[in-house]
C-alpha cells in the first residue's frame, strides 16, 4: 500500500500513531498532577522496563500532560559518567521559563539560582576556568545552590523552582530518561532533595524512566527511596492492546488487518511495542491492498527482521567489545533452554571455561552499557527483548 501514508513509527522515542495500553498510567498521572498542585503528598514516579517497551514515549506523554496543566517541565537524558548539574540546569531553565508568566521578576531571581547551580559544575580544582556559560541571561545568584555540595545545592535549587510554581498554583515536573545512568552522588542527592521537598509540601516531582534495575539503583542509594517513588513497570502489550496499536492507525487511513494477520503479527512481535511498529510498517508496505493478510505478514517478516537486526539489535551489539560479545553469545546459548530468561553468571563462566572473576570486567561493562541487567545476585538477563534469539540467528563475529 501507499508508503507515503504508512502510519507506523519504529524508532527510539518515536511517538507512535496510537499510544496503546497506557491509559492506566496516564489517568493515574492526571490525579498526581492535581494532588501535587494542591499541596497534597504524592510520590514521584519511575517507569521501568526493557528496551523498546515505550518508556521514553510514555515519559514524553506524561510531560505533555503536565504542560497541559500549565506546569513547568523540563527533560534530560542521564549519561554514564556525566554529572547531573548542567543537564538539570538546562531542563529547569525551560521549566522556569514556562512558569514565568505572571511572575517575571521572581522568575528572573530563580533563573539566577539555576545559573549559579550550573556554573558550580566547573571543576573547582581546575587551573584554567572553563569558559562554558549556560544560556541564561540574568546574573548568577551568589550564596544559593553554589556551595559545591550537590545535595545542598540541589535542595536549594529545587526549593526555589518549586516555590515559584507554588506561587502560581502550578507544579514542576523534572523528567529524567535513562535514569539508571545517573552518577551515584547525583542519585543520592536527587533522592535527598525530593525527600526534603515532599516534606515541605512543595509542588515538584521527578518523573524518571529507566531499565528494570533502576529501583535497585535508587534503593541502594537511599533506603527510603521506596517511599519516595512509585514504580510503574512498563511492559509489552497484550493481544488486545497490540491489535489496537496496529488497527487504529490503519483505520485512520481507511485500511484494515484480517484477524489472521493480527494473530501472525502478535506471534512475531509478542506485543513488544518496537517490534509492533517495525512489523506494522513493513506489512503495510508489502501489502498490495487492504485488508493486510497473514500472507502479507509472512512476506514482510524477513524484511522486518532484517531492519530490526540493523536498527534495534545490531546498533547495540556493535557497542560491545569482543570480550563482551563473547559473554553475550554465551548468555544467548544458555538462554535457549530458559526461554531467554535470566541466566546464572556461574553458568556463563562454566560454558566459556573461565573463572567467574576473570569475566567480571566484561559483565560489569555490559551492565554499564545497559545491555544486560541483574534482577538478583548471580543472575543476569538481556535488557533487549529477543536479543538471545538475534545472537543465535546471526552469530556475528
Ligand atoms: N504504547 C505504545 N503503543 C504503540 N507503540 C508504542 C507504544 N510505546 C512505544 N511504542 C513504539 O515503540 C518504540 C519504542 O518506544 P520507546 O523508544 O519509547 O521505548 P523505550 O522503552 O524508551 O526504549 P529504550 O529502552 O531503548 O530507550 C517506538 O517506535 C514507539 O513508537
Ligand atoms: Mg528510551
Amino acid at each position: 500500500m501507499d508508503p507515503v501514508r504508512n502510519p507506523y513509527a519504529p524508532g527510539a522515542g518515536q511517538r507512535p500513531p496510537e499510544l496503546a495500553g497506557r491509559d492506566r498510567e496516564l489517568d493515574a498521572f492526571d490525579i498526581v498532577l492535581e494532588r501535587v498542585a494542591r499541596g497534597r503528598p504524592e510520590r514521584s514516579l519511575v517507569l521501568t522496563g526493557l528496551r523498546g517497551v515505550g518508556k521514553t514515549v510514555l515519559l514524553n506523554a506524561l510531560r505533555s500532560a503536565a504542560v497541559r496543566q500549565g506546569w513547568g517541565t523540563g527533560k534530560l537524558e542521564a549519561r554514564p559518567d556525566t554529572p547531573l548539574r548542567r543537564p538539570l540546569a538546562a531542563a529547569l531553565h525551560l521549566a522556569v521559563r514556562e512558569l514565568a508568566g505572571r511572575h517575571p521578576a521572581e522568575a528572573d531571581e530563580v533563573l539566577g539560582v539555576v545559573k549559579a547551580f550550573a556554573l558550580r559544575s566547573v571543576d573547582p580544582g581546575a587551573k584554567v576556568r572553563s569558559r562554558w556559560q549556560p544560556g541564561i541571561d540574568v546574573p548568577a545568584a551568589t550564596g544559593r545552590a553554589d556551595s559545591g555540595d550537590v545535595e545542598v545545592d540541589l535542595v536549594e535549587l529545587l526549593t526555589d523552582v518549586a516555590g515559584l510554581a507554588a506561587a502560581a498554583g502550578k507544579g514542576v515536573a523534572v523528567c529524567i530518561d535513562e535514569m539508571q545512568d545517573l552518577m551515584p552522588d547525583d542519585v543520592s542527592a536527587l533522592c535527598a532533595a525530593c525527600h526534603e521537598l515532599s516534606q515541605q509540601g512543595l509542588p515538584l516531582i521527578v518523573v524518571g524512566a529507566g531499565l528494570p534495575h533502576l529501583p535497585a539503583v535508587l534503593s541502594a542509594s537511599k533506603s527510603y527511596s521506596e517511599r519516595l517513588f512509585r514504580y510503574a513497570r512498563i511492559d509489552r502489550l497484550d493481544r488486545g492492546q497490540a491489535d489496537r496499536a496496529l488497527r487504529a492507525p490503519a483505520h485512520d487511513e481507511d485500511a484494515e488487518f484480517t484477524d489472521d494477520a493480527l494473530e501472525a503479527l502478535y506471534a512475531a512481535t509478542e506485543g513488544y511495542p518496537y517490534f509492533v511498529q517495525a512489523y506494522g510498517k513493513v506489512a503495510w508496505d508489502v501489502a498490495p491492498r487492504s485488508p493486510i493478510t497473514a500472507g502479507d505478514v509472512a512476506v514482510a517478516a524477513p524484511e522486518a527482521e532484517a531492519e530490526l537486526a540493523v536498527g534495534f539489535f545490531g546498533s547495540r551489539f556493535e557497542r560491545a567489545t569482543p570480550a563482551e560479545r563473547e559473554y553475550m553469545r554465551a548468555m544467548g546459548e544458555l538462554g535457549v533452554e530458559l526461554g531467554d530468561g535470566p541466566v546464572a553468571t556461574a553458568e556463563v563462566a562454566h560454558l566459556l571455561g573461565r573463572k567467574p572473576q576473570s569475566l567480571s570486567p566484561a559483565r560489569d561493562a555490559l551492565l554499564k552499557k545497559g545491555l544486560i541487567w541483574s534482577g538478583e545476585r548471580g543472575q543476569i538477563a538481556f535488557t533487549v527483548p529477543h536479543f538471545g534469539r538475534y545472537l543465535r540467528a546471526n552469530a556475528p563475529d
